[in-house]
């Protein structure tokens, strides 16, 4: 997809889709009174016909403009209230208008209202790519798709450099989401920890980064033993990895970015029901965006050192599958006693954790499908966040909102924490059905040591069963942009 802008007028540019935006309750002023008088009222009407009045996410189209302006058609989109006008509101207006052409609209151009100033260029590249994403590399292909080869951004002020610089980014954030939800797309049978690992060594390879793969013997010698026993029900082997992005400048701090990679989580003996084991291939999306992360911050060159660390295995049923009573001694040395085997994706973590905690780093953040109970708390769309530092949660937070990803905290209740107490080791890996996703980072608070710590739980957001106003169906990309930005701003 190319990028170009112009400070022509919206009415004489020749182009295949025209698109222009307009204020909840706006009367027709600025760039859509223009394009609006030259149609002889035209939009006026469809406005009025079908009660459009500039809600965010509601659009009118005029199919065919017969040649009164330049554009063949013309999208108007609603832009929500003037108040809340954010980057949010251009990146969803960019989404929406991707999604909304599947047909012939191979030269896309933007009215003014859309660039609102710094970073708003960069917000609308980024919803046209995310929201011109698809999956259909298993699909016989019919051909009647167009794609969107070229984008026109009309404004008057802004630099060559600027412009340059905000696709550029754009490019970086979304070729990385892309690359996250490409890999939760996957079939289970193709994205293996094998697969990804040689992922994980081909983003390091492009960003020249350094990159650390353990195989079993590896991850056995060095005690990690929650990730391999919990791979050991399945016959691929597991896979731990570690990249490290070094800036070239002296770096402010050092952080970690951890990531679940359970590549398919049948549940291991405590097998998951029919119903529930479907989706399972998306056990590894917090893998997926650590490698996304990793991916654009190589392109985009922070000044923040940043580990990408990964336990990747598969949860199966297989003859040497571990077991309910199991007792396991993770990295750290700590013990935990197994209660449930779907409870997998916090005893693979603890190995990750300790190991980012002796890598001496400033902040670890986590990003897994952890709990369905997640899911019940805050709905499919909206990450749990938690961890033992309220000043890296509201960083987090505040970079998510830019982000345009929805992140809510959920409380560490210290009424809670007995539920994880284990008889016979130091905690067993489930409590009660209350307060699941609390629990379960309890649980991993045991392997972060002091170290500033922020967990998201990404079960819900990070997979669409459905197509959302504003996310793919399938793997979403969750998390990369909301922590791309926090870096960024680190
Ligand atoms: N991967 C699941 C959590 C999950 C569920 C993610 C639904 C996305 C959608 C996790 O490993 C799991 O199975 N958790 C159990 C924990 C329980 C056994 C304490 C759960 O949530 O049911
Ligand atoms: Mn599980
Ligand atoms: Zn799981």
């Amino acid at each position: 997809m190319d990028f170009k802008y112009s400070g022509e007028n919206i009415c004489k540019i020749g182009t295949d889709l025209l698109v222009v935006g307009m204020f909840k309750g706006d009367k027709f002023s600025g760039s859509v009174k223009g394009v609006n008088d030259a149609l002889g009222d035209v939009l006026k009407t469809i406005c009025g016909d079908e009660k459009f009045d500039g809600d965010l996410g509601k659009s009118v189209t005029v199919s065919s403009t017969f040649g009164k302006i330049g554009a063949k058609r013309v999208l108007l989109l609603g832009l929500g209230d003037k108040s809340r006008f954010s980057h949010d509101t251009v990146r969803k207006a960019g989404n929406l208008t991707a999604k909304k052409l599947k047909v012939a609209s191979a030269h896309v151009t933007f009215g003014p209202e859309f660039n609102g100033g710094k970073g708003y260029i960069a917000a609308l590249a980024e919803g046209v790519m995310l929201g011109a994403y698809g999956f259909d590399k298993y699909k016989t292909k019919n051909g009647a798709e167009t794609e969107i080869e070229n984008v026109l951004i009309i404004s008057e002020d802004i630099k060559d450099r600027r412009f340059e610089e905000e696709i550029s980014a754009a490019k970086a954030i979304s070729e990385s989401t892309c690359l996250a939800r490409d890999m939760v797309n996957e079939p289970p049978v193709y994205m293996t920890p094998s697969k990804l690992a040689d992922i994980a060594s081909a983003v390091a390879d492009e960003g020249g980064m350094r990159c650390e793969i353990f195989d079993l013997e590896e991850i056995k010698r060095r005690g990690m033993e929650g990730l391999s026993v919990v791979s050991s029900g399945s016959a691929e082997p597991p896979r731990f990895i570690h990249l490290t992005y070094e800036p070239h400048k002296k770096y402010k701090a050092a952080l970690a970015v951890v990531g679940k990679g359970i590549t398919f989580d049948s549940g291991g003996l405590c097998l998951k029901p029919a119903d529930s084991m479907r989706t399972m291939k998306m056990d590894m999306a917090g893998a997926a965006a650590v490698l996304g992360i990793m991916k654009a911050i190589a392109r985009l060159k922070p000044s923040v050192k940043v580990h990408g660390l990964i336990s990747t295995c598969e949860n199966m049923t297989g003859p040497a599958a571990y077991k309910p009573d199991d007792v396991i001694r993770a990295y750290n040395g700590k013990t935990i006693e197994v209660i449930n085997t779907d409870a997998e994706g916090r005893i693979v973590l603890s190995d990750a954790l300790s190991y980012a905690v002796n890598l001496k780093v400033d902040e670890i953040i986590d990003l897994a499908t952890l709990t369905g109970a997640c899911m019940v708390a805050l709905g499919t769309y909206t990450a749990g966040l938690m961890g033992n530092n309220q000043k890296l949660i509201d960083r987090i937070k505040k970079a998510a909102d830019r982000a345009g990803e929805k992140m809510w905290q959920l409380p560490m209740d210290e009424e809670l924490r007995p539920e994880i107490k284990s008889d016979v080791a130091d905690m067993k890996n489930v409590g009660s059905r209350w307060g699941g996703a609390i629990t379960a980072a309890m649980f991993l608070e045991n392997f972060v040591g002091d170290t500033d710590w922020a967990h998201i739980d990404i079960a819900g957001p990070a997979y669409n069963e459905k197509e959302s106003s504003w996310s793919p169906k399938g793997g979403t990309g969750f998390g990369v942009r909301t922590l791309v930005s926090y870096i960024m701003d680190r």
